[in-house]
């Protein structure tokens, strides 16, 4: 495996590549559900890159960039042991210029439920997504299911952008008790942690419920308020949207997804159900 850090050594090592690329980015401290990504695209490409770079620019003033997990060498093992051929892990010089042009995130779609939590949020994704895959040039992109909202930003940009590269959605890891996992968990304490399950729990009984045939979106949203509310020390939202994140009434299998987003102590997690 290489270890890139720049631009110029990242395309040197890119440019004597033949045949398809699969690009995995990430913020680093890996777990299971970073590795479901990587060993997919490990299945369907000839060559895979991992990035790792914790983003400046998409983190709001307060939020936890100067204390969010760094684990550099696990990192690195992690991906050698999984048949990475290239880690691309850059500086935030390397990838930000003074006075640079900026992607916006779209008025609506990008400013609704994580975009209104965390306004700006996006815009940033969507910058570093945009360079990294010009940096990267690969054939398939690998995003989670996890964060639905970024993964419909992405592949609108692509769409919108033209970008010659095809987003491959990637179903979320749970840990065997429900929780989906995230590098985030680790801030919680054990009776925090039983408290997040509240989260799946809820989207667990929602999934219960449209299987058996309620259909009002609303009667859905109240059951997962009712899971959540006893638990959590701040629900954020509960919504249903449709694929493209357009709010919906009435549940559609095959194109609803069910959100939440909420405070368990000082950590805000996130989960999602694809009906
Ligand atoms: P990060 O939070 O490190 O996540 C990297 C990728 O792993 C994302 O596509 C995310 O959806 C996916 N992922 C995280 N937890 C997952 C889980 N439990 N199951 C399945 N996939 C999971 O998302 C980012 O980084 C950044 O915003 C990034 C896209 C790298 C831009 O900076």
């Amino acid at each position: 495996m290489v270890v890139a850090r720049s631009v110029e050594e990242f395309g040197k090592v890119r440019s004597g590549w033949k045949g398809s690329v699969g690009f995995v980015p990430t913020m680093g401290a890996l777990h299971e559900g970073h590795l479901s990504l990587i060993r997919r695209a490990r299945e369907e490409n000839e060559r895979v890159v991992v990035s790792i770079f914790v983003n400046p620019t998409q983190f709001l003033p307060g939020e936890d960039l100067e204390k969010y997990p760094r684990k550099k060498e696990a990192d690195r093992k992690i991906c050698e042991l999984a048949g990475v051929d290239l880690l691309y892990m850059p500086t935030a010089d390397q990838i930000y210029h003074e006075d640079e042009l900026r992607i916006e995130a779209p008025k609506i779609r990008g400013y609704i439920l994580e975009g209104a939590s965390r306004p700006g949020h996006f815009d940033g994704v969507l910058q570093v997504v945009m360079k990294l895959l010009n940096i990267v040039r690969p054939d398939h992109a690998y995003f989670g299911k996890k964060d639905a909202q970024q993964l419909a930003l992405i592949s609108q940009m692509v769409r919108d952008y033209f970008l010659p590269v095809e987003i491959v959605p990637c179903e979320i890891v749970r840990d065997s008790d429900g929780l989906a996992l995230s590098s985030r968990n680790i801030y919680l304490s054990p009776e925090e942690r039983r408290r997040a399950l509240a989260l799946s729990r809820a989207l667990k009984r929602a999934g219960k419920q449209i299987q058996a045939g309620e259909r009002e979106a609303e009667a859905i949203l109240e059951t997962m308020r009712q899971v959540l509310e006893p638990e959590v020390d701040e629900l954020e939202y509960v919504a249903a949207v449709d694929r493209s994140f357009r709010a919906m009434k009435r549940i559609e299998e095959g194109d609803t997804i069910l959100l939440v987003a909420a405070w368990v102590g000082r950590t805000r997690l996130i989960d999602n159900l694809w009906v």
